[in-house]
């Protein structure tokens, strides 16, 4: 009974706190869950966090990290009941975002993936590896294709 409560209470902070219309409110939400979130950063109030209510800590938002809309944090790779899950690897890993980063809209990142100090993500790009620091990349996977103001 009390591992219900405690689901459902995890559950109701990320549901109603993490897409809350005002921020302090999401970004409040986020530390409940037991995920770190740096000063003065910003996300969506759509934000997607792949089981957020049942893995929480494993995601790391460094200072002033700007999310866009749309965006799609995945921290499990599970298949569910479906048969291929024999066939592939279950990741329940850590997102890190460094300071500074910029998801542009629709952005989806991958678990086991950092993204580093001022890095940019263009718009509906889906991360599946790491960013170099100050690197703009963009893509299915993303790609890196300049530093931040070339
Ligand atoms: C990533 C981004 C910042 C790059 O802007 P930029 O530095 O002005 O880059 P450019 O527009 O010159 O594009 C450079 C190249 O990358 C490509 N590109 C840019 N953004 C892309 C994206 N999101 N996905 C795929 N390719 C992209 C361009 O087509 C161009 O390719 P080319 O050299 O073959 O012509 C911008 O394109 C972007 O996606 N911004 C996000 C905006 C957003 O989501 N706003 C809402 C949330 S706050």
């Amino acid at each position: 009974m009390g591992h219900l409560l405690t689901r459902i209470k995890y559950c109701l902070i990320y549901k109603v706190g993490v897409h809350f219309p005002d921020r302090r409110v999401r970004v409040w939400a986020l530390r409940a869950l037991g995920y770190e979130v740096g000063e003065g950063t910003y996300f969506a109030d759509d934000l997607v966090i792949t089981l957020a209510y049942a893995n929480r800590g494993r995601l790391r938002l460094g200072r002033r990290v700007a999310i866009g809309p749309g965006c799609i944090l995945v921290l499990t790779a599970h298949a569910n009941n479906s048969k291929v899950k024999q066939q592939l690897t279950e990741k329940e890993r850590w997102i890190t975002i460094e300071d500074d980063v910029w998801l542009g809209a629709g952005v989806i990142v991958l678990p086991e993936v950092t993204i580093g100090e001022g890095a940019v993500i263009g718009a509906g790009s889906v991360v599946t590896k790491d960013v170099p620091a100050h690197c703009v990349a963009v893509g299915n996977p993303a790609r890196v294709i300049k530093k931040v103001g070339e």
